[in-house]
């Protein structure tokens, strides 16, 4: 069996994600993959650090942060720990990087990643920023040192969006991918298509973990934006920065522009498109109304989708979650299990 020792970088709702899986699946994941996870460390810039080369139990991290709101109920927990200072130090095989998305420089993270696999460690992270920013000198870095990067939850979570276009449908000629890629603004669209006011559900979609912590970057489209540029980049070969996505977000969609779409028999969603035109890759987020019949004007609430137009099985569409604790934990798992499966 595998012993597969990762140090945790942010525990906050990914890495308890993460946590919950491992306690309610770890045994599954044993019989089923023979792989054991083990959580060797754990920091985070609130909660503080943690550090066990036997493994840290996953339900007394969870149980620590819920009555402490900090990991000190943990063994050897200091009160805050350097990053650099657990990805040289801590015993593990993988650092596994949940930090806060920076859209504008992907810092602190692209420090994160680019340390660890200076280390020698595998990367896993659903961190948007260093990946729509620096993903190429990444994949550089990680080839030189022999390691590898899995960043499936960067776009759609752990709905498998980036594993499927790549592993699966590339050869089937990706022309086109069209998809909802926030689940904040379709959060949004939905419950005003209900009769909701903008701002009441903005505050549930806050209230109920889907939003960025500024949600300008979902509502004006850079979080969308973001992972147009990640597909971009991974599924189209092409390196794109943020501001060549052509961008609008939802902020400019009144309520009577929704109800008239309906009554109509139509949607508004915020489209993230990719096109190859004639050799050159065309990238847009915006409001878009869609007919009913559209594979994904019946999409709702925080769930995402995403349709890639290919030359031999025309559209596949995949619909599943975007945000979220356990989802986002499980494309961690997923990026893992493909790292050791090899
Ligand atoms: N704020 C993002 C969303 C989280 O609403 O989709 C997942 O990337």
């Amino acid at each position: 069996m595998q012993h597969i020792r990762l140090a945790i970088i942010g525990f906050g709702n990914v890495g308890q994600g993460l946590a919950s899986i491992l306690v309610d699946h770890s045994s599954r994941y044993t019989q089923d993959f023979d792989v054991r996870f083990i959580i060797t460390a754990v920091t985070d810039a609130l909660k503080g650090g943690a550090m066990d080369p036997n493994g840290l139990d996953p339900a007394a991290l969870l149980s620590s942060v819920e009555k402490t709101g900090t990991l000190s109920e943990m063994p050897n927990f200091r009160p805050s720990w350097d990053v650099a200072e657990m990805i040289h130090s801590a015993p593990c095989d993988a650092v596994v990087e949940l930090s806060f998305t920076n859209l504008q420089t992907g810092e602190p993270a692209t420090g994160y990643l680019t340390e660890a696999i200076r280390c020698g460690k595998h990367v896993v992270t659903s961190n948007k920023g260093p990946i729509a920013l620096h993903y190429d000198h990444l994949t550089a870095l990680a080839a030189e040192h022999g390691v590898q990067i899995g960043v499936e939850g960067t776009v759609m979570s752990g709905t498998p969006a980036i594993r499927l276009g790549r592993k699966i449908l590339a050869a089937a000629g990706i022309q086109r991918i069209q998809g909802i890629f926030n689940g904040t603004t379709n959060y949004i669209l939905t419950k005003m298509e209900a009769g909701a006011a903008y701002l009441e559900a903005l505050r549930e979609a806050q209230a109920l973990g889907y939003a960025e912590a500024d949600p300008t970057g979902d509502v004006e489209g850079f979080d969308a934006a973001a992972k147009v540029a990640i597909l971009a980049r991974l599924l189209f070969g092409t390196p794109l920065p943020l501001n060549q996505v052509n961008r609008t977000g939802i902020t400019a969609l009144t309520p009577a522009d929704i109800q008239e779409a309906a009554s109509a028999g139509q949607v508004w969603k915020l489209i993230g498109a990719l096109e190859m035109i004639d050799g050159k890759l065309s990238a847009s987020v915006r409001p878009q109304r869609l007919p009913l019949a559209h594979p994904l004007a019946r999409v709702s609430g925080a769930t995402n989708a995403v349709t890639y137009t290919t030359q031999l099985l025309d559209e596949v569409t995949l619909i599943g979650p975007g945000a979220g604790r356990l989802a986002t934990g499980y494309a961690i798992i997923e990026d893992l299990l493909s790292i050791y499966s090899r």
